[in-house]
């Protein structure tokens, strides 16, 4: 027969047991792999360090086109720094390749997207993105596209606070660009690439690939978006 305080054991144990299902797990930061996923979405390359891929990529359909080769293999190439592909900026222009953009695919399972990346499409080895590189693109897809749509304009210009920007701007990233953005030696001057909105957004949200140049993600992306309105009034060269 059981005893009462064994019950009352059993009842503790059970009640403990139930509360540890209940509490959340500590939550493990994922902003940080999803800027890496970003920037290898811009250029893998660069930011695994991987070799540089040569001839065009087999699902580029424009032959001899002037983003063929290495270039070809970005994803930003085929679906574009809006994620819209042929729905966004990259519907028309030398850059038009008729390529669906990753949108769908936010909120999908990221080892279902990771697989995409292994697939007929795509084709990218271990060797060119490793598991682990694989795994970031696939957060980066699934739920770090954000709401790019509520900073920019129909015309690819990104909707913000200048004047704020600039001050972000001075303090933060001046230190490496100059407060001209004209200090960085082997870059272009800032503000002649500032007008391309959704690029600038994705660059600033999650950093230059390969380089030590801070993801602004963890932070309210209006911080971004009033830096990338600043980029604009800089000079072009
Ligand atoms: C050379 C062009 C090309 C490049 C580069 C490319 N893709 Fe794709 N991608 C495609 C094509 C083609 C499809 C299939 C579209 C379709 O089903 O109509 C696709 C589909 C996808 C999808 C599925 C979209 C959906 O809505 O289901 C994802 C996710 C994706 N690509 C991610 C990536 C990532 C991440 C990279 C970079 C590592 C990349 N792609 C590089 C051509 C490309
Ligand atoms: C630690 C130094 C460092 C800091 C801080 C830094 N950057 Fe950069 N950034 C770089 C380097 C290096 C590059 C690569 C230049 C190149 O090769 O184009 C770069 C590239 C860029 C580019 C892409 C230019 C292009 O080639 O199209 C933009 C845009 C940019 N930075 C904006 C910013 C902004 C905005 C900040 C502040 C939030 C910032 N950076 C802070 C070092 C830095």
């Amino acid at each position: 027969m059981r005893t009462l305080k064994s019950l009352v054991i059993g009842a503790c144990a059970g009640m403990a047991l139930a509360l540890a299902a209940l509490a959340p797990a500590a939550a493990a930061e994922t902003e940080s792999s999803m800027a890496r996923g970003a920037r290898l979405y811009d250029k893998w390359w660069a930011e695994n360090k991987a070799a540089k891929p040569t001839g065009d990529h087999p699902a580029y359909p424009v032959k001899g086109g002037k983003y063929g080769g290495d270039a070809s293999w970005r994803c930003k190439e085929c679906h574009g720094w809006d994620y819209k592909g042929k729905d966004g900026a990259y519907a028309k222009g030398a850059h038009a390749s008729g390529i669906k953009g990753i949108q769908g695919a936010a909120g999908k399972d990221p080892a279902a997207i990771a697989a995409v990346l292994r697939d007929k499409s795509h084709g990218y080895t271990e060797t060119q993105l490793s598991a682990a590189d694989a795994s970031d693109l696939a957060l980066f897809v699934s739920r770090g596209q954000g709401q790019l749509a509520k900073y920019l304009a129909a015309d690819n210009k990104v909707k913000g606070d200048g004047a704020r920007g600039e001050a972000y701007f001075n303090t933060l990233c001046a230190g490496c660009h100059g407060q001209d953005g004209k200090k960085v030696k082997d870059g272009p001057p800032l503000g002649s690439v500032a007008d391309n909105g959704a690029e600038m957004m994705h660059k600033l949200l999650n950093g230059q690939p390969g380089e030590a140049m801070p993801a602004l993600r963890a932070l309210d992306h209006q911080t971004a978006a009033d830096i990338a309105v600043h980029l604009v009034k800089l000079p072009a060269k």
